[in-house]
């Protein structure tokens, strides 16, 4: 199990993560408006919430774990003392344009329908919510049994969880999609049909209705 600290500098140090990162932050930014606030949910060490306060987006992170949170407390410490950064004790303790889930947040949670609502009462009208998901039909992952075994599964069911993973769950985006209605309607997949196959994570973008 990583530390906070283990895991920001194992972050900072992969050169894939850091692109798949980039992406998503220009996603993200580029989708809000000019100095509209943000939730990050499950935000880790802070490595996104440092990035959108640096782009004039007040920056609400919340965070279940400890360990992240000490490390998020340490990595943003300006932010916080400027209140660019506000750490919060429930997704309720704010109002924002969007909340974005960076790297696999959303594969911890087995149902998103009780998330979906909660965030629904969380984001105004009009905005949105970007995940950066597990996508479970990344070919790089065809090596493993694991992936082969729960395939079938995949197809019939369009999700499935790994026990030694930690219960990690895979879903398709249908899945997530029917989970978000009629809170969130599924806008966009990235990457889009058979760049799927060639990617280890999927964005979804959720617009709220
Ligand atoms: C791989 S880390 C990603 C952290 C951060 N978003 C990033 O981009 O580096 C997954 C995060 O999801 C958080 N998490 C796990 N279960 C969660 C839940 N039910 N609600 C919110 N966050 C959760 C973990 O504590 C962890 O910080």
């Amino acid at each position: 199990m990583h530390t906070g600290e283990q895991y920001h500098k194992f972050m900072l140090a992969s050169e894939r993560d850091h692109a798949v990162r980039d992406q998503f932050q220009k996603m993200a930014l580029d989708l809000l408006a000019k100095g509209a606030d943000i939730l990050d949910f499950g935000a880790g060490t802070g490595i996104d919430a440092k990035a959108y306060s640096t782009h004039g987006h007040q920056t609400f992170v919340y965070e279940p774990s400890e360990a992240m949170r000490a490390y998020l407390g340490h990595h943003c410490r300006d932010e916080i003392v400027r209140k660019t950064v506000v750490a919060i004790d429930s997704p309720d303790d704010c109002k924002v344009q969007a909340v974005t889930a960076n790297f696999a947040v959303l594969n911890h949670i087995e149902n998103h329908a009780p998330l979906f609502e909660a965030l629904y009462r969380v984001v105004d009208p009009g905005g949105f919510v970007l995940a950066s998901m597990l996508n479970p039909y990344y070919l790089g992952d065809a090596r493993y049994r694991w992936w082969r075994h729960n395939l079938l599964t995949l197809m019939r069911t369009g999700r499935y969880a790994i026990e030694s993973e930690s219960r990690i769950h895979r879903f398709a985006p249908r899945v997530v999609a029917r989970a978000a209605a009629p809170y969130f309607k599924l806008e966009r997949i990235t990457p889009r049909g058979l760049g799927l196959a060639t990617h280890l994570y999927m964005f979804l973008l959720f617009r709220r209705t």
